[in-house]
């Protein structure tokens, strides 16, 4: 009796300050929708964490541990992610705050991050405004941002024959955003849009819409809606008012054709012309490797799409950090260190982190859906523009 107290304290003198001295735990607060409007694109960007863990928690500095801590913000709710973020630095005292889909919910966490002096990266929403000219303390974005994608696509359209252009987007930043972005590329360049319609964010049924597109016969409808089964609602409209037939494009930002859906979307969506920084078809080694291991892990029929993809890299980033600082965490060096992060290889190409704003510089990539081998694919035709900085920071500097 005595000698086994004596032994189990022994071990606990040698072993606690082991543990006090090596093991160091970085908390990431990681918020998405995993229930609500398009959770199929919280439980794809929650895949992608589960995944990065899985490959790459080996390569951290010996004795540094990630914890995930998952929120689930129920879709577009500023007011739920407000209070969750709160709770993840006050309460769990997170490290880095990351994740979020929705424009409304990415711009309520920016100031809790700001006060808190806690990283924040966004690893989808995409309203350009969510980060103003001149950046926004601790936050970091590395998904996109809808000008970067619908302002290109607008001048592509004017060179390419389309005079008349329906705009239909869903009601709320990132739709008016595109819709701004691709009326200022397509007029400049000397296009018409005939008519620019906003549809509530919830919308399921698109059919009304679609069917006064196709009333107006304009060259192409520009949609976007957020990704997710919306986007499959929209092909379906499309389809079954005939647009095609009618001779009316479909075009937009790589939302309306978001890789996981185009099993659902069918031969609909063939022909469908976007402009994006990500397709899963894309042929460069890194996406190769990515879409390899993916499949792997979630089988054939899982496609990972753009979210997937900003959540990769987003932990890329995270990862970096930590690395350089050896598991010592210190807020504001982290913070630094993601507004000049960058790599050579993510699977959507060179990317980097503009260090005066925070937000992602990218490739720009005009795509086709088209059968490949029998998979409708987001067939990458030509890398448009190379290092996109967000336009809409460019056309409205910081005063
Ligand atoms: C956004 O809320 O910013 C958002 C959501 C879904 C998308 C794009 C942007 O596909």
């Amino acid at each position: 009796m005595k000698f086994a107290r004596f032994a189990a304290l022994t071990l606990a003198a040698v072993l606690l300050p082991l543990a006090g001295a090596s093991a160091q735990t970085v908390k990431i607060g990681f918020i998405t929708s995993y229930t609500g409007q398009n959770a199929s694109v919280g439980a794809m960007m929650d895949q992608a964490v589960k995944l990065w863990m899985k490959e790459h928690t080996k390569h951290l500095p010996a004795g540094v541990k990630v914890e995930i801590i998952n929120r689930d913000d129920t879709g577009p709710n500023p007011e739920v992610a407000k209070r969750l973020a709160t709770e993840l630095v006050t309460r769990d005292k997170v490290d880095f705050l990351a994740g979020v889909i929705w424009t409304p919910n990415a711009a309520a966490i920016a100031p809790i991050a700001a006060e808190a002096k806690v990283p924040f990266v966004i690893m989808n929403a995409g309203t350009s405004g969510i980060i103003p000219s001149g950046g926004a303390p601790y936050v970091t974005r590395v998904s996109f941002t809808l000008w970067q994608s619908s302002l290109p696509l607008g001048q592509w359209a004017a060179k390419n024959n389309l005079k008349k252009v329906y705009s239909l987007v869903s009601d709320f930043g990132p739709g008016i955003d595109a819709e701004t972005a691709f009326k200022k590329g397509f007029t400049d360049g000397g296009g018409t849009v005939v008519e620019s319609v906003r549809m509530p964010l919830a919308t399921q049924d698109f059919a009304p819409f679609f069917q006064k597109v196709k009333d107006a016969k304009p060259d192409a409808a520009f949609v976007f809606i957020p990704a997710g089964v919306q986007a499959t609602g929209v092909m379906k409209a499309y389809q079954d008012l005939g647009l095609a037939q009618a001779g009316i494009k479909l075009i937009g930002p790589g939302d309306i054709t978001t890789d996981e859906e185009l099993i659902n979307m069918g031969d609909a969506s063939v022909g469908a012309t976007t402009m994006f920084h990500y397709s899963a078809a894309a042929k460069r080694p890194a996406n190769e490797a990515f879409i390899k291991s993916w499949k792997a892990e979630y089988g054939s029929n899982s496609t990972p799409a753009f979210p997937a993809v900003a959540t990769w890299d987003g932990m890329a980033a995270i990862f970096d950090a930590i690395k350089a600082q050896n598991g010592k965490m210190d807020n504001a060096k982290s913070a630094a260190f993601l507004k000049t992060w960058k790599t050579d290889n993510s699977p959507r190409g060179p990317i980097s982190v503009d260090p005066e704003t925070g937000d992602i510089v990218q490739n720009e990539y005009l795509r086709r859906v088209e059968r490949v081998n029998g998979v409708l694919s987001n067939v990458e035709l030509e890398t448009f523009a190379t290092a996109v900085k967000d336009p809409w920071k460019i056309l409205n500097p910081k005063k």
